[in-house]
Formats: structure tokens, sequence, C-alpha cells
């Protein structure tokens, strides 16, 4: 039996590097996500809504943080689900999460650790101060499925800006995948030039709108908001500006 445990140790050793260092064909494994740790931005200006600015919320920040760097494909999506956590969605996310002991749940408790135990793993970056902060007073405040939209309503669409508006909803929903040495389906997104490429063939907006015939973006069960949408949509009619 002693030796049935030791082959089986051996096994996940070998499958835990082959992980790391070859992925599989049609795997994408980020190995540089240097660039991936998302600054989360405010989705709307303040004057347009009743958001908080003492709220962190769940649908905004916490959910494209955890879904861009660590819900990848070899690591904890619904098919990978290494060590069997899935950090795809919030009731998923939930089970990692303790409300009554905020600093003690294994969302947060991970990013903290060292060596081969921190998340997300070396070689990808640690989490900024700043963001461990947010995951911790995210479930300080009670760890809420809460969200802050602007509606369609009160969304602005006229002079769209790529550095304010359409790369921060890049940096916070996608660069986490689309970005470093081996970015998902070989798209990198963290650049204007390379934005511009996937705005003019239509796969950006193919892919933000989960149109049939593109892959639905940035996952099958989230969708960016309408405002972030128009947005992007509004930046590409009006000539895709490097402004
Ligand atoms: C969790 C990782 C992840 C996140 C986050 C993510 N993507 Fe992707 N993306 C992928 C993977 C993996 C593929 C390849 C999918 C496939 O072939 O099944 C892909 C494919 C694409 C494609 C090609 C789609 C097509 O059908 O041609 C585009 C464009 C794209 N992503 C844009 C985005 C944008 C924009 C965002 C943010 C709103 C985003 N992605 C967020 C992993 C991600």
């Amino acid at each position: 039996m002693k030796y049935i445990g030791l082959i089986g140790s051996i096994l996940l050793l070998v499958a835990c590097l082959n992980d790391k260092n070859t992925p599989l064909p049609n795997q994408t494994v980020v190995v540089d996500t240097s660039s991936s740790i998302v600054v989360p931005v405010s989705p709307v200006s303040p004057a347009n809504t009743t958001c908080s600015p003492d709220t962190v919320y769940f649908q905004q920040t916490i959910l494209p943080l955890i879904t861009s760097n660590c819900a990848m494909s070899g690591c904890h999506d619904a098919i990978s689900k290494k060590d069997g956590v899935i950090l795809t969605d919030y009731t998923n996310i939930m089970r990692e999460v303790k409300v009554a002991s905020p600093a003690s749940s294994d969302l947060y408790k991970c990013l903290n650790e060292t060596g081969e135990d921190r998340m997300p793993p070396a070689p990808a970056a640690e989490f900024s101060l700043a963001n461990k902060a947010l995951v911790l007073k995210w479930i300080q405040q009670g760890a809420k499925n809460n969200s802050c939209l602007a509606s369609a309503a009160n969304c602005d669409t006229t002079g769209i800006s790529f550095s304010a508006s359409v790369f921060p909803t890049l940096k916070t929903y996608c660069t986490g995948c689309h970005s470093g040495t081996t970015p998902s389906a070989g798209i990198d997104l963290n650049s204007y030039a390379a934005v511009k490429v996937y705005a003019a063939n239509g796969r950006l907006m193919g892919s933000i709108n989960h149109t049939a015939g593109y892959k639905p973006m940035p996952s099958s069960t989230s969708k960016l908001g309408v405002c972030e949408i128009s947005q992007i949509k509004a930046w590409i009619a009006e000539g895709t500006l490097n402004n």
C-alpha cells in the first residue's frame, strides 16, 4: 500500500510539472502573467451611479480579478479544477470563502502563502498588495454577489477614449488570460496595436457580444456590462483611435 501511495505522489508530481512546463495541445497556460495583475477600475463615472466608493463589488472587481488570474485552462476552470477548486463563478468562489473569518478564507490565504502553495503559482506574479486588500475587504463586507453598473440609459458613448475607457475594461476582464508569453488562443490584448487588430476583424465585438460563431468572452457564463459593451462598440465606430 505504501508503494501505491508513493507511485501516486510521483504521478501527481509529474502531472503538475507537466502542467506548468509543457501545455498540452489546445491547452493554454499563462506563464508570464507579470502584466496580468489587474488594476481594478471604476467601470462608470461616479456621477452616473449610486456606486459606493467604499464598497468592493463582486461583479466588477472580484470576479474579473479571480477569473482572469486563476480560472484559465490548466488551473481553476471547470474542466481542469486543480485541487478540486473551481473559480469561475460566485457559487464556486464562495466555497473558498469564510464570511465569519475573512482572513482565514482559502481564497485570501493562498495569495499570501510562500513557495509552491502560493496562488497564483510562480512564474505568475504575486497579487499586488492592493488586489490582496480588495479580496479581503470584499469578504469582510460580507462576500456578497453585488454589482454596480451604469445602465444603458446613463451610459456615455460619445468620444470614447481607448486609454481611459476601453483599455481599462480589457485590463480588468481580459488581459489576465490574453497577455504574457503564452496568451490564451494566441491572442494578446495588452496593447493598442493588438486590440486594433481584433477590433478590425470583428472578433472583439463577436466575442464580447456572445455572437453565434465566436467564443463567448470573458466566458460563457459572464458577459461585460451593457455600458462597457456599448462603449467598446462606439470606440470602434468612431474609428478605433489611439486616444
Ligand atoms: C479565463 C481566461 C480568459 C479570459 C478572462 C478571457 N479570455 Fe478570451 N479566450 C480565452 C481562451 C482559452 C480562448 C480560446 C477559446 C477556444 O478556442 O475555445 C479565447 C478566445 C478569445 C477570442 C477569439 C474568439 C473567436 O471566436 O475568434 C477573442 C477575440 C477573445 N478571447 C477576447 C477576449 C476578451 C475581449 C476578453 C475580455 C472581455 C477575454 N477574451 C477574456 C481565454 C480567456
